[in-house]
């Protein structure tokens, strides 16, 4: 899985026109990307929900055919990173080796199929933040000039007065609830004032940042507080763990800056602009809400003086609350990735985190409420009908299903579910695609009951009926459980097939055992 980029390099080294035997084939890319995550922690739940969000719709595009491109990473630069190693007593760079093993354990254990893992301190990173920050320099968009401001070290950004909160007199962090520090230095600035004018009509004209209350938010920002130059630069005594910048070797480059670059890197910008260009025009930003700013205001001016076109979807979500508060390390409410894999399974913490995502509105999480959500949806309803059909077409038919008809009124609510399912993933509303899928098994579960198989001298009917709608619901939430779905698969003697192509009265099945897919908890 983690290989595939070197298919998709050799790819790119044979010329078009011979590509697809230079057939013509039509076919949509998809790029979606995480945020790159700060290796000072292991990563928490928190984090899994962006990265599973983002797996999701990889999963999906992959299954519907698209050309698609999965980025995650870590970033590694900066103030924080610096900090964070010192505290250990190592230089950062052994430091992020060590961490980032983490990283790449963890996405691996909640089956993150992503096609590329990029760190900022990888040398073609560095190298495109080098040539990008120089290429502004060049076009005089960078000046050097004194800069004081309240920072805080764990969001790595200025906080104004509008922004900070006051306790005992103090500025602190609204997010980490820590005080600011107080710094006073020269720097390099980026004119990002110039652009003010430009984010607006971006942000009021376009449809890129989703859900679109988002961009409402920041443009009111804009409007209510302008828009001032950022520094993009620290000076070297200060911060030493960064890229250097190529014209004032004393400096190092804004930990965001680079960070943010990582999205064109990683697809070969600026040296490969053939992959580059295959891949840019399609993709999509995953990101938390915390970190919005950055992905509009400064992405996007970033962007348009390097003459770059902006990312297709910038997909904002809310945050996984615990006990009133973020969840976070600093605020020591974090619920570990192990614990929910060792309550409910891989698949049960993907489906859980899945069901619960939510753009526009924080969740507050509890045990109950995962509790909840795992047993009455896939224990109950999925893993239920699995067992209860398995074991019926055993029993009374040896486990052998002939293609016939399908039962016209679950023929139809399977035909709506896909269609409804198809359109919650294209507007990328993962909750309510599984929810298609959930209120469709239910309506097996009732088919059943309704039925009765067992007490029928031929059953054939019904249960090739349910074969069909549990085909159909397995397609549905593949993307968000892989394992249990191929399980499924295997067990029924079916293939995945994308939800567009799932035609019935087609396919025979042979039902190898009936699983029991999901324990109940509590
Ligand atoms: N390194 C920057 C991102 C640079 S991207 C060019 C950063 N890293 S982070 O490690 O702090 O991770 C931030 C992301 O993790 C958030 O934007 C969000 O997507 C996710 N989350 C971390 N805690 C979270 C919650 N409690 N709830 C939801 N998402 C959370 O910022």
């Amino acid at each position: 899985m983690h290989n595939s980029i070197s298919l998709k390099h050799l790819y790119y080294c044979i010329p078009i026109s011979l590509r697809d035997g230079g057939v013509n084939i039509s076919m949509s890319v998809f790029y979606i990307t995480t945020p790159i995550y700060y290796p000072n922690a292991r990563p928490h739940i928190g984090h899994a929900y962006t990265t599973v969000f983002a797996d999701t719709l990889a999963r999906y595009h992959r299954m519907i055919g698209d050309d698609t491109f999965f980025l995650t990473g870590t970033d590694e630069h900066g103030l924080k990173l610096q900090r964070a190693a010192e505290k250990k007593g190592v230089d950062p760079k052994t430091f992020v080796d060590e961490m980032v093993v983490y990283y790449k354990e963890y996405w691996k254990l909640l089956n993150i199929s992503y096609d590329w893992f990029i760190r900022t301190t990888d040398d073609y990173h560095v190298h495109t933040v080098e040539k990008m920050i120089s290429e502004l320099h060049r076009k005089g968009l960078l000046y050097k000039d004194r800069y004081s401001g309240w920072y805080c070290a764990s969001c790595e950004k200025y906080y104004s007065e509008t922004e900070y909160e006051v306790v005992d007199d103090k500025p602190h962090c609204p997010i980490h609830k820590k005080p600011l520090e107080w710094l006073e230095e020269e720097t390099y600035y980026f004119k990002l004032s110039e652009y003010r004018d430009f984010m607006l009509d971006v942000l009021e004209k376009t449809e890129i940042v989703y859900p679109k209350s988002y961009a409402v938010e920041v443009a009111n920002r804009l409007k209510k507080e302008g828009l001032r130059d950022v520094s993009i630069a620290r000076p070297k005594e200060r911060v030493s763990w960064g890229v250097e910048l190529p014209f004032d070797r004393e400096y190092t480059v804004y930990v965001w800056f680079d960070a943010l670059l990582n999205y064109i890197s990683a697809i070969g910008y600026p040296d490969d602009l053939q992959r580059f260009n295959h891949y840019w025009p399609a993709a999509h930003h995953v990101i938390g809400k915390d970190i919005l700013w950055f992905h509009t205001v400064i992405w996007f001016s970033v962007l348009k003086a390097l003459d770059i076109p902006l990312p297709k979807k910038v997909l904002v979500h809310a945050f996984l609350v615990n006990r009133g508060i973020k969840m976070g390390k600093s605020a020591g409410n974090v619920i570990s990735i192990e614990y929910m894999v060792d309550r409910y399974g891989v698949d049960g913490t993907r489906y859980i985190l899945m069901r619960l995502m939510n753009m526009a509105k924080d969740v507050d999480v509890t045990q109950e409420l995962f509790d909840n959500v795992y047993n009455t949806e896939l224990a109950d309803v999925y893993g239920n009908l699995i067992r209860r059909v398995g074991v019926l077409v055993k029993r009374k038919l040896k486990g052998r299903l002939e293609p016939t008809s399908v039962e016209q009124g679950i023929a139809e609510a399977i035909e709506n579910a896909l269609d409804s399912y198809s359109k919650e993933m294209e507007r990328f509303d993962v909750s309510r695609a599984l929810g298609t899928a959930i209120e469709l098994l239910r309506k097996g579960n009732a088919y059943v009951n309704e039925t009765k198989p067992w007490q029928q001298s031929d059953p054939s009917k019904s249960l090739y009926t349910l074969a069909e709608l549990i085909r159909a619901a397995t397609v549905m939430l593949h993307p968000v459980i892989p394992s249990t779905t191929s399980r499924t698969a295997e067990s029924f003697g079916f293939p995945i097939t994308t939800p567009k192509e799932l035609r019935l009265g087609e396919n025979g099945y042979t039902v190898k055992e009936s699983p029991i897919l999901f324990k109940k908890t509590g």
